[in-house]
């Protein structure tokens, strides 16, 4: 595409030249005639300039004007034009090919022991969840389980309100307290409190467990207590649980997340209502997970083309963290751990096809830059709305100072969104990507950022077709389609495997009416892998970003280890609970 224009370029040049010559020696009609060819082609060419639509504003950065650098000067003989006026693509692009085939399945097999007849009378599970609304749920999930492995009756869990987030709302302020315990009655016993014993409550033995224990961990380190003790807490509880469970723990945590978690009345209510208020706007939205606030952006290490300004004040909040070790912000670009800017997304999402005319819902927090960062964005899809932009003041108030029930209205937005897209890899958007999975294989889109990046930096030398085009190869297997994972392999909140099943009638091709008479066949012993060459296009690793959950980064550490400093050590925030969402 780009030698094209190259040619055409070259073709104008010699063509005005051998006019040139030609007008002094027109005796020959042979260049007279090819003189007059070369005009209409000129004419032509002239034409289809004048008639292309003007480019929309080339910014290669997000920042100030002044932040521009070196090599971000507007070329003006760029090829890379965003198309102003297009429209949606006529494919599909608000549904995944193959979802008919797959449908969440979660009900306990028939071996699996209920809770009347295996809950210890004598055993008390306590757990203080700890980080954002996402991750505390990530902890919730894996409570339940911890509870059903020990036999233990859950008391409900404590929420984290000092973290990052602040928040003071307890578990029956976010969540349906009665629905939890009802729905999960048959599985573990749960009660609101602890009992009383001589009028007093009980206290709790406090410990804690190394991060991604197994069963096997559990009964080693905790059960011994419950022979001395009647209850226990565990401390900091969040990724807890091993990853890897067997086939009727990874269920139930599937029961746990997908059913009995359910937001309260009140937040339901505002979140159909903020889903109404979309739909009123369009048939069809995305919903944009958008994570740019500065603390974000200065953790993740990396550059995002604000220049001296940017690299002062990131490095100002960046000495906040003493342990916080200096990145190379190229290497982490190249290693697509950063953020996409506001833009990217934008530049990505137009370069799948959606066009300009399609309502976004942005769920974020603070803009670093504000405005002026959201401004390419807002020239590549003028219709951005948000929690504030749709409802009003005073309906909001009940959430606004308590940022998990307004990042549970989010939350409910995003899952009811056509097609969710998160600039991140943090807690919310991975939990999302998993019920979107459970629920019917709903477009999500994982930016390919590894691969992204090159793209997004020398796009001011190619088309905006062969940038498209690029995007949409790179996306392949980024999209929210069933087996892009191999079973097994990711985090199971992202990619909840053992809870999706596939309908083998559908898939025989027989009668399409979905889950009737239908033979349960595992996803993990499925031989035919729809994707299978998608599947080998890029490594699945599970952090696309910065943020470096927990788990990661305490991999060199022996567990023996782990387990004595995480018994040691204080309640003090880490790091990256700062912001885990
Ligand atoms: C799962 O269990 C529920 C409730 O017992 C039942 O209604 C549903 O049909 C079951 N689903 C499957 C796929 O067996
Ligand atoms: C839990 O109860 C079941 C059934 O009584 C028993 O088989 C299992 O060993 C118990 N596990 C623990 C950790 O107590
Ligand atoms: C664009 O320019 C960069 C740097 O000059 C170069 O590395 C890259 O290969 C070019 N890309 C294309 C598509 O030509």
């Amino acid at each position: 595409m780009k030698k094209k224009h190259r040619d055409n370029g070259y073709s104008i040049t010699a063509c005005v030249y051998r006019i040139f010559l030609i007008m002094r020696r027109r005796h020959h009609l042979f260049h007279f005639l090819y003189a007059f060819s070369c005009c209409l082609l000129l004419l032509f060419l002239t034409f289809s300039l004048f008639s292309s639509p003007p480019p929309v504003t080339n910014h290669h950065y997000l920042m100030s004007k002044k932040a521009v650098t070196a090599n971000s000067i507007p070329d003006t003989t760029t090829a890379f034009r965003v198309p102003e006026n297009e429209e949606s693509k006529g494919h599909d692009i608000w549904s995944s090919r193959l979802s008919k085939f797959y449908y969440g399945c979660s009900n306990a097999s028939s071996s699996f022991q209920t809770a009347d007849v295996k809950t210890h009378h004598n055993r008390y599970l306590m757990i203080a969840t700890s980080g954002g609304l996402n991750q505390q749920r990530t902890g919730i999930t894996d409570a339940v389980v911890a509870a059903y492995i020990l036999n233990a009756t859950l008391v409900v869990p404590m929420l984290d309100q000092k973290s990052f987030w602040k928040d003071t709302s307890d578990f029956s302020e976010i969540f349906n307290v009665d629905w939890f315990i009802s729905f999960l009655s048959k599985d573990v016993k749960i009660v609101k409190r602890l009992p009383m014993k001589l009028g007093k409550i009980v206290t709790p033995y406090y410990m804690r467990v190394p991060r991604k224990c197994t069963p096997k961990c559990y009964q080693n380190r905790v059960l011994p207590v419950f022979s001395k003790k009647h209850a226990i807490q565990l401390g900091k509880f969040d990724y807890r649980l091993s990853n890897r469970l067997d086939m009727d723990l990874q269920k139930l945590r599937c029961r746990v997340n997908y059913h009995a978690l359910k937001f309260t009345d009140s937040i339901l209510d505002m979140g159909k209502k903020l889903v109404e208020r979309m739909r009123m706007k369009s048939n069809h939205f995305i919903a944009l997970h958008l994570r740019f606030e500065a603390d974000m952006l200065a953790f993740s290490g990396c550059y995002y083309g604000g220049g001296e300004k940017e690299r002062i004040e990131l490095s100002v909040i960046r000495k906040r963290w003493s342990t916080l070790h200096q990145k190379n912000p190229d290497k982490e670009r190249r290693q697509g751990r950063c953020l996409l800017t506001p833009e990217e997304v934008g530049l990505m999402l137009r370069a799948l096809g959606f066009g300009r005319d399609i309502h976004i819902y942005v769920a974020s927090g603070e803009v670093y830059g504000g405005e002026e960062t959201l401004k390419p964005l807002k020239a590549l899809f003028p219709n951005l709305h948000s929690k504030e932009t749709l409802a009003s003041q005073e309906e909001l108030a009940p959430f606004s100072l308590f940022s998990s029930r307004m990042a549970a209205l989010d939350f409910i937005v995003c899952d009811e969104s056509d097609v969710f897209v998160a600039n991140n890899n943090g807690n919310m958007a991975r939990i999302l990507a998993g019920r979107r999975r459970y629920f019917g294989h709903k477009p999500t889109i994982k930016p390919n950022a590894k691969k992204l990046y090159k793209l997004f930096l020398n796009r001011n030398n190619m088309t905006w077709e062969e940038f498209a085009s690029k995007v949409r190869t790179h996306q392949i297997g980024f999209m929210g389609e069933p087996n892009e994972v191999k079973p097994g392999r990711g985090e199971f909140h992202e990619n909840p495997s053992s809870c999706i099943c596939e309908d083998s009638k559908a898939m025989a091709g027989g009668d399409s009416t979905p889950h009737n008479d239908m033979h349960e066949v595992q996803v993990e012993n499925n031989k035919r892998n729809v994707a299978d060459e998608i599947l080998t296009v890029d490594d699945h690793d599970q952090d696309l970003t910065t943020m470096d959950y927990v788990e990661n980064g305490i991999g060199t550490q022996g567990k023996e280890d782990l387990y004595k400093s995480s018994l040691t050590k204080t309640d003090q925030p880490e790091l990256d609970e700062w912001f885990s969402d």
